[in-house]
């Protein structure tokens, strides 16, 4: 039997961080320790074009993200790894997709129509700042993953409806032309916390309240100093629910060390004092992957091969499978 297919991308917007270390690498990464599946996993750069339209950083950050998968343990002979913009054949099945997607449920996507709505609370045209990368950007993702004949897809929460829509219009597809389309799964890890910024948001590049997944250790204990707490006195007993500082070491922290942190809140300890620990203990769990990081960066060759023959695997599955659709289409 066929191992299931699994496949997940990150757009390069940004500098990674600790989020979506958090929220999308680690579980991403997981998944394919274990074998069970085909893990393909890429960098969705075209996403990005229709935020980031400055050639450098475009450039910049796709090697970011790409030397953050290398680096933290994504093994390129055992999956396939690849810049979506290497694989033309996404393109081409966009279009098609397109045909076969009702302009409503662009409508409706989250990403659209929270715009309309800020735009219509600043008194602004509903279209204001919207590209059309941004309109049929669900459309882009369905190619990406129908592609693939994809069963599952790993995904934060924010990413579900977007799994829905490719569902749909595979379905759309198969019900016009004939059965050739899988109808993919979102996995969502319900554990996975929402990493909590500087500020106590939600860690976001919107936000600007990021700590870099890779910042150099000195930057880093500074940042984490930074992170703001209230005044409770160091001897009041804490609660860990809904402690941001908490859920950051819980991250990174063994399962002991996390429940004597617990007992700790419970006796009563100082902020300051569990800023250092989160401290040590992200600094202890990331200090190699950054090392890496840094060089893969000073050895972008190095990422380049690795990308082109991933572009190359990729390809030599996904010709077939558009050839395929190209058919029962009647091209
Ligand atoms: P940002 O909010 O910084 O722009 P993205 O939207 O590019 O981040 O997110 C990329 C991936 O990282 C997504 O899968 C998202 O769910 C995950 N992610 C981002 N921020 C966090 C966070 N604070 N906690 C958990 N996961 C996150
Ligand atoms: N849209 C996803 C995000 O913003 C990135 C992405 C693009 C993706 N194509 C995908 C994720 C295909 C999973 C599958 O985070």
């Amino acid at each position: 039997m066929e191992r299931p297919t699994a496949l997940t991308g990150i757009k390069p917007t940004g500098h990674p961080h600790l989020g979506n270390y958090i929220g999308a690498i680690k579980p991403a990464l997981e998944m394919a320790k274990d074998n069970t599946s085909q893990g393909i996993y890429f960098i969705a750069d075209y996403h990005a074009l229709n935020s980031v339209q400055d050639r450098k950083k475009f450039k910049e950050y796709t090697y970011e993200i790409a030397a953050a998968w290398l680096s933290l343990g994504l093994d390129p002979e055992k999956v396939i790894f690849y810049r979506q913009s290497d694989v033309p054949e996404i393109l081409e099945l966009h279009w098609i997709l397109s045909c076969l997607t009702p302009k409503g449920l662009m409508n409706r996507a989250h990403a659209y129509k929270a715009k309309v709505e800020e735009n219509a609370a600043e008194g602004n045209d509903s279209d204001a700042g919207v590209n059309m990368g941004l309109f049929t950007y669900p459309i882009l993702m369905a190619a990406d993953i129908l592609l693939f004949n994809s069963d599952k897809v790993p995904v934060g929460k924010d990413q579900v409806q977007h799994v829905e829509i490719a569902r749909d219009i595979a379905d759309n597809f198969n019900r016009t032309f004939g059965e050739a389309i899988k109808l993919p799964q979102y996995v969502i890890e319900e554990e996975t916390a929402v990493i909590p910024g500087l500020d106590g948001r939600k860690m976001s590049k919107s936000y600007g309240n990021t700590i870099p997944l890779f910042a150099e250790e000195k930057a880093l204990k500074k940042l984490v100093n930074k992170i703001v707490t209230d005044s409770t006195p160091p001897e009041e007993p804490k609660e860990v629910k809904g402690s941001s500082l908490f859920t950051l070491y819980k991250e990174f922290a063994a399962a002991p060390e996390a429940a004597s942190m617990k007992e700790k809140y419970k006796q009563g300890i100082g902020w300051g004092q569990v800023k250092k620990e989160i401290f040590e203990v992200m600094n202890r769990e990331l200090s190699e992957p950054r090392q890496k990081y840094y060089e893969y960066l000073d050895n972008k060759q190095e990422i380049d091969k690795i990308l082109e023959r991933g572009a190359e695997k990729a390809r030599s599955i996904a010709s077939l499978q558009l050839k395929k659709i190209k058919e029962m289409i009647g091209c």
